[in-house]
């Protein structure tokens, strides 16, 4: 089995061999979707954010000694901020970053769309909204964004799952535009995914049940190996994701940086659920393209 990978349409208005693929696969490739400079120009911008960043209340958050909460929280409230996560194994016993602040960092969150210049104008597109529109998205909403960095030889792995298990809506609605700021590949730490699989049932929820970050377990079968297709993509590339689509990456034990910007979208007529672990701040609502 292999994953079609498709030219991108200019204006962002799929063809119909484009929605079948995506329909059978609930993952779709667009290449040449943004040019090396548009890329190169989200790159520097997130360059720019992380010289501003201060590393000290990240260190703290992410020590191994600090409790389990207060990660809990620095997470979960960060739906409505700009905020820096920092990958495992960069602090020293005594809290201190082991390599230069700009190689720590695994990821950006949660609403660099809202808040960022240069990434609202990029999330708004009228390409991507195109694409959002194609798909059936009838009253798109801009929920959450991360610029993800996959440092080189560190930059750690992300287990199978499913988006809709984190963002949650009622009916399921959330779409994945994941970009590939730089190319990504095996070596690198380039996305998996079980393609057809986004047909099957959500197996976990990230909740909160009693005030508790949770992980619900609701199938206990883990996703099967086999089957799983690399997405190996150039810089440039737009790939859709399903919001049930099964999906993963691996840790990248390269030289080489795999920058990529997410954006995820729920359906406005669907009801975002109130336990997610990601809530949007009350006096922040969230907005189209
Ligand atoms: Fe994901």
């Amino acid at each position: 089995m292999t994953v079609e990978h498709f030219q991108a349409p200019n204006d962002g208005a799929l063809s119909p061999k484009m929605l079948t693929a995506y329909a059978r696969d609930g993952v779709l490739v667009l290449e040449n979707m943004f040019s090396r400079q548009v890329c190169e120009a989200l790159m520097t911008r997130a360059g720019e954010l992380v010289d501003g960043f201060d590393p000290d209340v990240a260190r703290t958050v992410f020590s191994t000694t600090i409790r389990g909460q207060d990660r809990d929280d620095y997470f979960a409230t960060s739906g409505g901020t700009i905020r820096f996560f920092l990958e495992d194994g960069v602090l020293t016993p005594d809290g201190n970053l082991n390599r230069d602040k700009a190689k720590c960092i695994n990821k950006i969150g949660h609403a660099l769309h809202d808040l960022d210049p240069v990434f609202d104008g990029f999330s708004r597109l009228p390409k991507l909204a195109a694409v959002a529109q194609s798909i059936g998205c009838a009253q798109p909403l801009l929920l959450q964004s991360m610029y993800i960095f996959k440092q080189p030889g560190i930059g750690g792995e992300v287990i199978w799952h499913q988006d809709s298990a984190f963002l949650h809506t009622q009916p399921l609605s959330v779409v994945g535009f994941w970009v590939a700021l730089e190319d990504a590949t095996v070596a690198n730490g380039c996305l998996w995914a079980l393609p057809g699989q986004h047909l099957e049932p959500l197996r976990n929820r990230y909740r909160y049940i009693d005030g508790a970050l949770t992980t619900e377990q609701l199938d206990p079968e883990p996703w099967p190996d086999d089957g799983k297709i690399p997405l190996e993509v150039p810089q440039g590339t737009l790939v859709v994701l399903h919001g049930s689509l099964p999906h993963r990456s691996d840790s990248n034990f390269s030289d080489k940086s795999r920058h990529a910007y997410t954006l995820h979208l729920i359906d406005g007529a669907c009801v975002y659920s109130p336990d997610n672990w990601l809530q949007r701040p009350n006096d922040m609502p969230l907005s189209g393209f």
